[in-house]
């Protein structure tokens, strides 16, 4: 069977914070599916809800799990393809589960939320891949688009196939020029900053192999989770005692915010071990209002929420480019922190700078001085101060804004429409 003559292809983004899927319908027309209610873009989290003995996906897994709700939260499973963790088994309430169970259980919701929009049972599927899913070891970056097409033909694909993430993008974009460009393709997600240079040309659009056309790649594991942990680092944990001169003008030791700052270290924060640490460390503060808020976010396990909020700010800050307040009323009245541009400039510098410097690194790459358009997507390319900063690195390109949850989908949907799967 041919993806090209009657099975259409589902042509899936999964990505580290968000997923999207789309498909190129029997008219040829491109439909970016409605994973997550209205949205295109469905967290990539599974929940499995130890109150109703359910397992929750997407956005309703985040708000129970935000909301307190008993059970346990996965999140990041991109990040665990080609480790040895994949086959580990993980407790999951009253069962156990390997990892790979679980990614094969997210891609069933993804492929049954598809089918639902589509009308028909999909089993062709473009599988999207970073650039690098581990940098310098090609060994275990092939195990990982192994294990993310086993995923997949568990869940039901028989037809698969795999396209680059950024040279999806581009495709998307290619649908929208009308002659030959070089484009800087910019795709800055939750995990990753990757970047390709790549000549765009309408008339190309519909070849398999584009290999030709592809400039140069680079990229970076920095990502909108980094930018999350600098700013929850500069405007929430300082008032829970990080970079407090307390007793003997000393600062207070800094290990337990760096934990509770990093997503995936959260819970090593709430160790008996740890908590007791956290506990004895009142002795080295000179104001005890701040040891009672890291008590209080330590005891009442805030760390995910106070990043979700966090996050939240970040985003609204980035929108509108006004002061966002981080909403803390769940830990204390008193304290309101916020997320501001010149707080988002300041923090973030050195992040934004080593992403500029990897988009500037795939130009230079490429073997020409400059590029006609930087063509951004990812929910992170929308973070103002990159936007800025990558303007003012490459003062000569015109910069496109493009889809950027669903953008890679749809490239990805692209080009399954026009290749046969095996
Ligand atoms: N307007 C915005 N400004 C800044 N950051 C944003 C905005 N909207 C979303 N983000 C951030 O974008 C990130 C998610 O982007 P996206 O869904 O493209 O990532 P992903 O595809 O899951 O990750 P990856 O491609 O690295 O695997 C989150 O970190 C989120 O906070
Ligand atoms: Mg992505």
């Amino acid at each position: 069977m041919s993806g090209a003559t009657n099975d259409l292809v589902l042509g899936i983004d999964f990505g580290t914070s968000n997923s999207a899927a789309a498909l190129i319908d029997s008219t040829g027309t491109l439909q970016i599916v409605p994973l997550d209610g209205a949205r295109s873009e469905m967290p990539t989290a599974v929940f499995f809800n130890q109150e109703t003995h359910n397992v929750q996906y997407g956005s309703a897994a985040m708000q129970a799990y935000l909301s307190g709700t008993e059970g346990r939260l996965l999140r990041s499973l991109k990040s665990l393809l080609g480790s040895s963790l994949m086959d580990e088994y993980t407790n999951v309430g009253e069962h156990s589960l390997r990892y790979f169970d679980i990614v094969v259980l997210f891609f069933k919701e993804l492929k049954r939320r598809s089918e639902a929009h589509a009308g028909q049972v999909l089993t062709h599927a473009m599988l999207g891949r970073p650039v690098h899913f581990v940098d310098d070891n090609p060994a275990r970056d092939t195990l990982a688009q192994e294990t993310l097409g086993r995923a997949a033909t568990q869940a039901g694909f028989t037809h698969i196939a795999y396209q680059l993430e950024p040279i999806a993008a581009a495709l998307d974009y290619e649908q929208r020029v009308d002659a030959e460009t070089v484009a800087l393709v910019v795709d800055i997600g939750g995990g990753t900053s990757d970047f390709t240079t790549i000549r765009l040309n309408p008339a190309r659009s519909r070849q398999t192999d584009r290999s030709g056309d592809i400039l140069a790649t680079t990229g970076v594991h920095i990502g909108g989770t980094d930018f999350d942990r600098l700013l929850d680092l500069s405007t929430v944990m300082p008032h829970l005692g990080y970079r407090h001169i307390g007793t003997g003008n000393r600062p207070v030791p800094n290990s337990v915010f760096l934990d509770l700052s990093t997503w995936h270290l959260i819970h090593q924060a709430y160790t008996r071990k740890a908590m007791h640490f956290a506990k004895e460390l009142w002795t080295d503060y000179t104001d005890q209002t701040l040891h009672q808020r890291l008590m209080a976010a330590l005891e009442g396990q805030y760390g995910h929420r106070l990043l979700a909020e966090v996050e939240a700010a970040k985003i609204a800050c980035s929108i509108s480019g006004e002061d966002s307040a981080v909403q803390l009323d769940f830990l204390d009245d008193n304290s309101a922190p916020s997320v501001t541009a010149e707080g988002m400039q300041t923090a973030l510098q050195d992040a934004v700078a080593q992403v500029v410097r990897c988009a500037q690194e795939c130009v230079a790459r490429s073997g020409l001085a400059q590029v006609d358009v930087v063509y951004l997507t990812g929910g992170s390319s929308a973070l103002r101060p990159l936007v800025a900063a990558l303007q003012a690195a490459m003062p000569q390109a015109t910069l496109v804004t493009g889809n950027l949850f669903g953008g890679v989908a749809a490239g990805l949907a692209y080009a399954g429409s026009c290749q046969d799967l095996s």
